[in-house]
C-alpha cells in the first residue's frame, strides 16, 4: 500500500538537486540529438583551424565550468538573496528581492541623455569674450570642471573595480552597471565642456593633484578605494564587511552626497543667471543622475544594515558620522577656495550653511542623528532641480528620439 511517506522520499532527492541533474545531462554529449552530434564531426571540408576548434570542444568539461558558478546548482529563491556574502547564483536576475534596485535601473534608463545633445554655442561665445564673465566666475567654472572631470572617474573606478564584485545581488548589480555607464557619460560631459570652451586640458585634468582644495577631496575618497580594490580582498568577516560598508558610505554619502554639492550649486546658479547655460544644462542632467545614485547608495547601505545588524555597532556609527563630518569640512574649505568673495548671489558662508543642511540629511538618511543644529537650506531651488517630476519634458522627448533614431541598420 502506498503512503505519503513513500512519495516524500523520492521528491526530496530530486528536489534537492535539480540543477545538478541538469548539469549531468549537459555533461553527457551522448544524449544530444544526432543532428547536434553530426555538426561536431570533422568533415573533409573543415580546415585545420575548424577541426582543432571542434576537437577542443570535444575535450570541454562542462561540469568544470558549472562548478565555477558558486551556488548555481539550484534555482534561486528570494530568501537566498542577500546584499553581501550571498551564495545564491548571481546570474539569475529574477525573482527580484530588492524592487527598489530594479526600479532605479528602469528610471535611470528612462532618463538617458548624451552630452552632445546640449547646445554649447552661447557658452563658447561667453567664455571667449573678454568681458563675458568676471574673474571669480571664471575661477568657479575652471575649478569645478577640474574637480568633476576626475571625480566621476574615481567614482566609476571604485564602482567597477571594487563595489560591483562585492555586492552579491543581481538586481543591484544591474543598477550598478547602469550607474557605471552614467559616470562615463558624466566624464564625457566634462570633457565635452572643456573641449568646447577651448580650455587647457592638462591644467583642468591635473587639478585633482595640483590644486589643494580639489586634491584633498580626491585623496580622501581614494583612501577608501585602496582598502578594498585589492583583487584578493573579500568580505565575509566583521572586519572586512565593515571595510566595505565604509567604502559605500565614503562614495555614496560623501563623494556623491556632499562633495558634488558646492560645485553643482555654483554652476547651476550661473545658469539661473543666464550665464554658461549649456554647461549648466549638462550639470543639471548630471545632478539628476547623481541624486539617483545617492538614493540607491543609501538604500544599499540601509539594506546591508538590516541584514547585518551586528556591523552597525556604536563604533561603526561613530566612524560613519566622522566620515560625513570630515567630508563636509573639506567641502566647506572647497567653497571658500572657489568663492573668495561673494559671487552669483551667493557666498562661502551661505554655502557652508547649505553644506551643513546637506550633511544633516545624509546623516539621517542612514539613521544617524543630525550634527549641525539649526542648519537651513538657503538654496531651495536646488531641490526643485533634483526633483524628476518637476522637470520640463526633456527626458520624454529624448526617450522618443532614442527609440526612433534609426541610426542602426541591420543590412
Ligand atoms: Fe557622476
Ligand atoms: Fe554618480
Amino acid at each position: 500500500m502506498l503512503s505519503w511517506d513513500e512519495f516524500d522520499k523520492p521528491e526530496e532527492t530530486t528536489a534537492a538537486a535539480p540543477g545538478r541533474m541538469a548539469a549531468a545531462q549537459l555533461a553527457s554529449e551522448d544524449d544530444a540529438p544526432s543532428s547536434v552530434q553530426d555538426a561536431r564531426a570533422v568533415s573533409a571540408d573543415d580546415s585545420d583551424a575548424v577541426a582543432r576548434a571542434k576537437a577542443a570542444l570535444d575535450a570541454l568539461d562542462i561540469q568544470e565550468g558549472l562548478d565555477d558558478l558558486e551556488g548555481a546548482s539550484a534555482r534561486v529563491q528570494v530568501g537566498d538573496k542577500q546584499m553581501i556574502n550571498a551564495r545564491a547564483d548571481l546570474n539569475q536576475l529574477v525573482p527580484f528581492k530588492y524592487d527598489w534596485a530594479w526600479q532605479k535601473y528602469l528610471d535611470g534608463c528612462a532618463n538617458h541623455w548624451m552630452p552632445q545633445e546640449v547646445n554649447m554655442t552661447a557658452d563658447i561665445a561667453l567664455w571667449k569674450s573678454k568681458d563675458g564673465l568676471t574673474e571669480d566666475e571664471r575661477r568657479i567654472v575652471k575649478r569645478n570642471l577640474g574637480f568633476f572631470s576626475t571625480a566621476d572617474s574615481l567614482v566609476a573606478n571604485n564602482l567597477v573595480l571594487a563595489v560591483y564584485r562585492l555586492i552579491t545581488n543581481p538586481e543591484c548589480r544591474q543598477y550598478i552597471l547602469r550607474q557605471a555607464f552614467e559616470e562615463a557619460i558624466h566624464t564625457h560631459a566634462y570633457q565635452y565642456c572643456i573641449e568646447s570652451l577651448g580650455m587647457d586640458e592638462g591644467e583642468i585634468f591635473n587639478m585633482y593633484h595640483e590644486i589643494p582644495s580639489v586634491a584633498k577631496k580626491a585623496s580622501w575618497g581614494l583612501k577608501y578605494t585602496r582598502s578594498i580594490s585589492d583583487p584578493t580582498f573579500t568580505t565575509g568577516t566583521v572586519d572586512t564587511d565593515k571595510q566595505f560598508l565604509r567604502n559605500l558610505i565614503a562614495y555614496y554619502c560623501v563623494l556623491e552626497g556632499v562633495f558634488f554639492y558646492c560645485g553643482f550649486t555654483q554652476i547651476l546658479s550661473m545658469g539661473r543667471r543666464n550665464k554658461m547655460t549649456g554647461t549648466a544644462e549638462q550639470f543639471q542632467y548630471i545632478l539628476r543622475d547623481e541624486s539617483m545614485h545617492l538614493n540607491f547608495g543609501i538604500d544599499m547601505i540601509n539594506q546591508i544594515k538590516i541584514e547585518n545588524p551586528h556591523l552597525w555597532d556604536a563604533a561603526m556609527k561613530d566612524e560613519a558620522t566622522q566620515m560625513i563630518l570630515q567630508g563636509t569640512q573639506l567641502e566647506i574649505e572647497y567653497a571658500r577656495d572657489t568663492m573668495p568673495r561673494g559671487v552669483l548671489g551667493m557666498n562661502a558662508a551661505m554655502m557652508e550653511d547649505y553644506l551643513k543642511f546637506i550633511a544633516n540629511r545624509r546623516l539621517t538618511q542612514i539613521g544617524l542623528p543630525e550634527q549641525y543644529a539649526g542648519a537651513s537650506n538657503p538654496f531651495p531651488w536646488m531641490s526643485e532641480i533634483m526633483d524628476l517630476k518637476k522637470e520640463k519634458n526633456f527626458f520624454e522627448t529624448r526617450v522618443i528620439e532614442y527609440q526612433t533614431g534609426g541610426a542602426l541598420s541591420w543590412d
